[in-house]
């Protein structure tokens, strides 16, 4: 078969992505090879995200950019298939179809393993195709093997949110909690593992909500899961997000202690550091029982380290709720954030709130939240100078001879080492911080990592680096 070229843009979360590699596998039998530009793509997919009001806009905004070069192709005779994917499809379907004839098709998060068929209709005259069910059969029974790219890979075992957080529309576009079995989840690791992937991240809208059918028919949590995923020969690092402090359970802070595959690295989104706020988000936890599992896992590793999620401008927050999310980030230093200023979203509870804050407020608190959250970042990085730590080597660095790897908190770290070492975890020592990375050195021995063992005895298969 000719082969034909897929494009594939993702916006939003790590599940996008995810999922953006899931269509590429999809297609991939039917002569489908991704190429890095839409111009001239056969099949063109914008895999979309729903969260906040700005990335629906781009959506509009890309479609138009995509018409000439659609065009283009109509005027050599070739056709350009245009699909919608990810949670604008969800939610706009319809809209989508009415609003932007460019599109072809728009195929929700839960149904994209149709694709295939989908296209097939497009391309045998029966029109444009929308498919925005929730189908009983999970998609995940329906894909193909993923194939590794590189030493890091994403591994989707959770779906959905029950949560009903009021601010959030997750739980409209992704559908119901859904876990996938544990045997499922183990088979596509130990695929990536062969592959030569070293880190999984394991994905999630409630990542620790993880509530899989074990091979002993009983339901397994996240804990259990990360304890037999670090055994698979080749997983050094486990990683997972997005997980909810409501969701954190004995197991898995026992998990935090026992497995050292798991990094000390949690991106636990609190969102506010006001009671008042939480509430009204809906949230399910105050902010002492925040304290209270951040102080837990700590005990369990004293390396610990944590990453959030911040609304600012929820309706209704006022200054001393504000500063009291500011107090929080001090309390925590937190090494990493996300921070948004709150938009209303069609549906949601907090959408119909009447205390909406004015744009300018929004803006000069999000940059006061930033302000404080780059401080602290810099800071640890800092304190990271003269610590050892082991570091996945994932790219080449700017010149011969320097890879760039990413330390257990995500540190982007530079350092001389022979080409040989890419794709694996090495130990190293820290020895300068700019505000973005660190620059290390090699060193001896072996990295701390108990899965190191089996790398040094196979070598990898040579990384092949995701651009
Ligand atoms: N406005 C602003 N930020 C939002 N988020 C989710 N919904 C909204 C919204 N309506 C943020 C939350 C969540 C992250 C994925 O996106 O912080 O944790
Ligand atoms: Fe959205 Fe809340 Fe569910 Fe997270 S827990 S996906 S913020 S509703």
């Amino acid at each position: 078969m000719a082969n034909r070229k897929l494009f594939i843009k993702s916006y939003g979360c790590q599940m996008n992505v995810y999922d953006a590699g899931r269509m590429a596998d999809v297609m991939a039998p039917l002569g489908y090879d991704l190429v890095s530009e839409a111009d001239g793509a056969d099949l063109v997919i914008l895999n979309t995200c729903h969260i906040r009001e700005k990335a629906a806009e781009k959506v509009f905004s890309d479609l138009g950019r995509l018409r000439p070069f659609k065009e283009a192709m109509a005027a050599e005779g070739r056709r350009m298939l245009v699909a919608v994917a990810g949670c604008v499809a969800q939610a706009e379907g319809a809209e989508l179809m009415a609003r932007a004839k460019i599109v072809d098709m728009v195929v929700g998060p839960q149904a994209y393993h149709r694709l295939p068929e989908m296209v097939a209709k497009v391309e045998r005259g029966a029109g444009r195709q929308l498919d925005t069910d929730f189908p009983i059969e999970p998609k995940f029974d329906f894909l193909p093997a993923p194939q590794a790219h590189g030493p890091s890979a994403f591994l989707s075992v959770q779906e959905g949110c029950d949560k009903f957080c009021t601010f959030c529309v997750v739980p409209y576009t992704r559908g119901a909690e859904y876990s996938r079995p544990v045997a499922d989840v183990l088979r596509e690791a130990a695929l990536l593992a062969e592959g030569g992937v070293r880190e999984i991240t394991l994905l999630g809208q409630n990542v620790n909500a993880y509530h899989g059918e074990g091979p002993d028919g009983r339901t397994w949590g996240l804990g259990r899961l990360a304890r037999v995923l670090a055994e698979i020969p080749g997983v050094a690092r486990l990683r997972y997000t997005t997980s909810h402090p409501r969701d954190v359970d004995d197991d898995l802070i026992a998990a935090h202690r026992e497995v050292a595959a798991l990094t000390p690295f949690i991106h636990l989104p609190v969102q506010s550091g006001s009671d008042r706020i939480l509430a009204a988000m809906n949230r399910g936890h105050d902010v002492d029982g925040y304290r209270r599992i951040i102080d837990r896992l700590r005990a369990a590793r004293d390396d610990m380290a944590f990453s959030s999620d911040f609304i600012v401008g929820f309706p209704g927050e006022s200054e001393r709720d504000f500063q009291a999310t500011l107090a929080l980030i001090d309390e925590v230093r937190f090494i990493q954030a996300y921070s948004f200023k709150y938009s209303p979203r069609p549906g949601t509870p907090a959408a119909a709130l009447a205390a909406q804050l004015p744009e300018a407020e929004k803006s000069a608190r999000l940059i006061a939240l930033q302000a404080r959250l780059v401080e602290i970042q810099q800071a640890f990085n800092q304190a990271c100078v003269g610590r050892p730590m082991d570091v996945l080597l994932d790219r080449p660095g700017r010149h011969a001879g320097q890879l760039v790897g990413r330390s257990p908190w995500m540190q982007p770290v530079h350092l001389e080492a022979p080409a040989t070492l890419l794709g694996t975890l090495a130990p190293v020592v820290v020895e300068t911080a700019t505000s973005n990375s660190l620059a290390a050195r090699l060193v001896e021995g072996n990295s701390s990592m108990s899965s190191d063992r089996v790398l040094a005895e196979e070598a990898p298969p040579p990384a092949r680096i995701r651009a």
